[in-house]
């Protein structure tokens, strides 16, 4: 499909219809599909389960529900490709370098398949949902077993069941009907950090930007769905809750019935237990105030706003549809910083968008040394093909993105270090992850604010709150010792 058609095709359902469910039947068909792989997998020794995952949290939080899946099929999970029985590979499309690994990386499995013919191989995220790439792994791939769309996901145990017991390969590209599947099985990495997406999709087609074309429409779980998943976390001694959408700001407004993610995020709070709630991602264009004085009302709310700002230019901004200014930016955070002093805040921002000048770039890190920034995702522009700045005039030499990038790290760096130094000799609480893994000797967490913080430890701390005293305050963590356990 082109692009004009695909954007036409994700476009076509009305703006405030609420999501499609999946129906019980539905559901209760793709329970059926597990249980007919389980008796199939019952002659193997001890059938294992590999996912490797690449791009955001997004895609974390799906590969969960697809390993949750497996699992009720009947496979134990491993992390050694080697093992496994299946190995699903689910991609990122939104840089070429995510692209090319996962191609790579795919077409390493070759040699496994060679050496374990019954293996098999499935393909599933971002890249192979692009319009063409199920198309291209049938031609090009033909040790690739199965491919599916995220929109598709859902679907595995039917998609599986048929490999298996059709003996042919299967393409389950996305339709451009976006759909809300309640009830899929979820295995998680960590048992005190969860994912919940609360959302799916993206409509704001940033002109950049592969995400709406490959994950379809935005589309919204419902509240009580979501609530009912929370409260089962905390019951089960989650610590943290990351609410995850690609715009989470814009929830629920399909539903109309009054119910924002201010709201969904209050009505959170509302249950009991000693837990931190987390959200991303917040498009500047839609956060409100009101989600502002929740967050500052708030003790469960963590301290934390990561809002991509993109560039600091007006103009780049406006070529790229981001639909605020630098004005309206600066002035959500100067809000932000009124109601919450101690806030941390995060951004994106991509250097070498098609057509920027040295002034615009120069904007960019005006914007940065202004807002003053904790942590700083950056990014060289990377060309999408079949968006719209793919086609954009002007795009800018490798060699100039090089020299901006850097320049952007050096200013950041130093940014960094100075919102870090005023937390020498102050206590904060920092929720455990375990033995730091640049740092084997040191443990590692993380404050509200999402700064790392390393300190001796062991592993009983894992999963934990601990408050720990800062002593040393570097660029990109701050050190300390352990002073009460709670
Ligand atoms: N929905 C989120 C971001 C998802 S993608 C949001 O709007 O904030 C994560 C980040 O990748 C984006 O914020 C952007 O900075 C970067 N990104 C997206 N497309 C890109 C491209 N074509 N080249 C370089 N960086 C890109
Ligand atoms: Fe991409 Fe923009 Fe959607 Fe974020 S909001 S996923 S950057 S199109
Ligand atoms: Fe990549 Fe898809 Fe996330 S393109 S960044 S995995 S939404």
């Amino acid at each position: 499909m082109r692009r004009k058609e695909m954007k036409m095709a994700i476009m076509k359902r009305p703006d405030k219809a609420p999501p499609r469910m999946a129906t019980p039947e539905e559901i209760e068909a793709q329970r059926i599909y597990t249980e007919r792989v389980r008796t199939a997998l019952a002659s193997l020794d001890a059938p294992k389960a590999c996912v490797v995952t690449y791009g955001c949290q997004q895609n974390e939080a799906d590969s969960e529900r697809i390993a949750g899946m497996l699992r009720e099929m009947g496979y134990a999970y491993t992390s050694e490709t080697a093992e496994a029985d299946i190995i699903i590979v689910n991609t990122c499309a939104v840089r070429d370098h995510a692209e090319q690994k996962a191609l790579s990386i795919t077409g390493g499995y070759k040699h496994l398949k060679n050496k374990k013919p019954s293996l098999i191989i499935g393909v599933c995220g971002c890249m192979v949902s692009k319009a063409d790439m199920s198309d291209r792994i049938k031609r090009s791939y033909p040790y690739i077993d199965m491919v599916f769309g995220t929109e598709m996901l859902w679907r595995l145990p039917e998609i599986l069941y048929r490999v298996m017991s059709e003996d042919k390969r299967m393409f389950f590209p996305n339709l451009g009907e976006p759909i809300v599947a309640e009830g899929v099985p979820v295995l998680r990495e960590s048992g005190y950090k969860a994912w919940v997406s609360i959302m799916y999709g993206c409509n704001n087609f940033c002109t950049y930007c592969i995400v709406p074309y490959v994950r379809g429409r935005e589309r919204s779980r419902r509240p009580e769905d979501i609530i009912e998943e929370v409260r089962g976390l905390v019951r089960d001694g989650y610590r943290e809750i990351t609410l995850l959408g690609q715009n989470v700001n814009s929830y629920g407004k399909e539903f109309g019935n009054g119910c924002d993610f201010a709201d969904l995020l209050a009505r959170i709070c509302e249950i009991e237990g000693d837990f931190l709630v987390r959200f991303m991602t917040s498009h500047p264009k839609d956060a409100s105030k009101k989600l502002i004085d929740t967050m500052a009302a708030n003790a469960k709310i963590a301290k934390h706003f990561h809002l991509p700002v993109q560039s600091g230019s007006d103009r780049i901004l406006r070529e790229m549809n981001r639909h605020y200014d630098r004005e309206a930016y600066l002035s959500l955070i100067r809000y932000m910083r009124e109601k919450m002093p101690e806030i941390c805040i995060s951004t994106d921002i991509i250097v070498g968008f098609p057509g920027e000048r040295d002034e615009d770039f120069e904007d960019t890190l005006s914007i940065v040394k202004e807002v003053g920034y904790d942590m700083m995702y950056s990014f060289i522009y990377s060309k999408r093909t079949g968006t719209p700045a793919a086609e954009m005039p002007d795009q800018i030499p490798e060699k100039i993105t090089g020299e901006r990038f850097a320049r952007l790290i050096e200013t950041q760096n130093a940014i960094s270090l100075t919102r870090n130094l005023p937390y020498e000799g102050r206590d904060v609480r920092v929720l455990v992850d375990g033995r730091s893994k640049n740092n084997p000797d040191k443990f590692s967490g993380r404050t509200e604010g999402n700064k790392i913080v390393l300190f001796d430890g062991d592993d009983s701390m894992t999963g934990r709150f601990v408050t720990v005293h800062i002593s040393e305050a570097q660029t990109f963590a701050l050190k300390g010792e352990v002073i009460t356990e709670k």
